[in-house]
């Protein structure tokens, strides 16, 4: 079994920390995988997170399996935070899962079962949607997304697209903070798109990573809501890795909206018979967490605040990178960096500049020129572009 194998290709995101941690450049910096930093350059334990742990530590007397579906408040809570106040008129069904990726992962399985064959991603789109789907048995097709320049939506494209996309495939949207490239639709543009699915009855399949990482926790859903508001189906894969800061807890969920509540609930039992077969049950910290904050109005506020605190850091990293930049190359326009949304930005920077800067200057970023903005501080951001500015040259 193992005597003929050679080696896998390293992950495209995962594999760059692997070798970041392995070279010895003091400078080196690493904006590859989207995990948020301070101005100290460190992964904060939230506060209310903390707080949440003291008390799940005190009250815990337990360790026995959680139901397939997860902690029971969990699902509510989960479909508050994405309907807000319209959850209950809702014919919608949620269960935990093990990250966002769990979720996307659930999804797939359950959609290749009920008979899907095939889900459409933006190009670009997150490089493991691909692989999830594949790995599920669907097929991968793609649908037009950034203009020309790469620094904008080509919604015309897009929406022409999505137009001949058939009654019965799966459409794979990012909720908000568009991953690779933050360039996210406009709520009018998401108006139409409800509209195309509506007119041509492909599913909306929405990965929601990043909550609360645009605008705001409620204006981040504004999207996905357009969808309901057509009165379509739709899955929904929700992370709380970056949000809530527990990247390393694999806390997710996905929510099923149907039509009527029988149909919502024979969803949940297939999902559930989806999970069984693959982890069986999801873990629990993770989960208990968020659920032990958003059972405390103290504490949601004190998320929503520290939640606001590390959006309007990347807000303000992204102003300096852009400010930075034109220092250097006033001729080349980096402001579009300063209208995209979350941690990711694309700079335009092609592949062998993505490698020059890991050569020489130990800079490591994806390869496809996405940079995790919420991974630059003040005292780096002059090395980063000054190298940027070398390498564009
Ligand atoms: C990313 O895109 O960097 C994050 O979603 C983390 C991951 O697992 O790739």
């Amino acid at each position: 079994m193992f005597d003929q194998l050679t080696p896998a290709p390293p992950d495209p995101i995962l594999g760059l920390t692997e070798a970041f941690a392995e070279d010895p450049n003091p400078d080196k910096l690493n904006l590859t995988v989207g995990v948020y930093q301070d101005a100290t350059g460190r992964t904060p334990i939230l506060r209310c997170v903390k707080e949440a742990e003291r008390r799940i530590l005190d009250d815990e007397v337990s360790k026995s399996y959680l139901g397939i579906a997860g902690l029971a408040q969990y699902g509510e809570q989960v479909q508050q935070l994405l309907f807000g106040d319209r959850w209950a008129a809702l014919h919608a069904a949620s269960l935990q899962t093990p990250g966002g990726t769990g979720a996307l992962r659930v999804s797939a399985d359950f959609l290749r079962q009920r008979g899907a064959r095939r889900v459409w991603c933006s190009k670009p789109t997150w490089v493991n949607h691909p692989k999830v789907f594949q790995a599920a048995g669907l097929e991968v097709e793609t649908h037009a997304y950034l203009d020309g320049a790469g620094q904008g939506l080509d919604f015309a494209a897009m929406s022409q697209n999505l137009a001949e996309v058939p009654a019965g495939d799966v459409v794979c949207l990012h909720g908000c903070c568009h991953n690779p490239t933050g360039v996210d639709p406009t709520p009018g543009q998401w108006e139409e798109l409800a509209q195309i699915a509506q007119r041509q009855g492909w599913l909306p399949l929405i990965d929601c990573a990043y909550q609360g990482f645009a605008k705001g926790l409620r204006e981040d859903v504004a999207g996905p809501t357009c969808f309901l508001d057509a009165g379509l189906e739709l899955m929904i894969c929700s992370s709380f890795s970056h949000n809530f800061g527990l990247y390393n807890e694999r806390v997710g969920a996905l929510t099923i909206v149907a039509h009527t509540a029988e149909s919502s609930a024979a969803a949940l039992s297939h999902a559930k018979a989806a999970v069984r077969a693959n982890y069986s049950n999801p873990p629990k910290h993770g989960a208990a967490i968020v659920s032990t904050v958003l059972s405390d109005e103290q504490l949601t506020d004190q998320w929503a605040e520290e939640l606001g605190e590390m959006r309007d850091r990347i807000r303000e990293m992204r102003q300096l990178f852009v400010a930075s930049m034109k220092a250097r190359l006033p001729e080349q326009d980096f402001s579009f960096i300063n209208r995209q949304n979350g941690m990711f930005s694309f700079s335009g920077l092609t592949p062998v500049q993505v490698d020059q800067l890991r050569q020489q200057y130990a800079i490591y970023i994806v390869g496809s020129g996405r940079i995790n903005v919420a991974g630059i501080r003040r005292e780096t951001v002059d090395y980063l572009c000054d190298a940027i500015a070398e390498v564009c040259q």
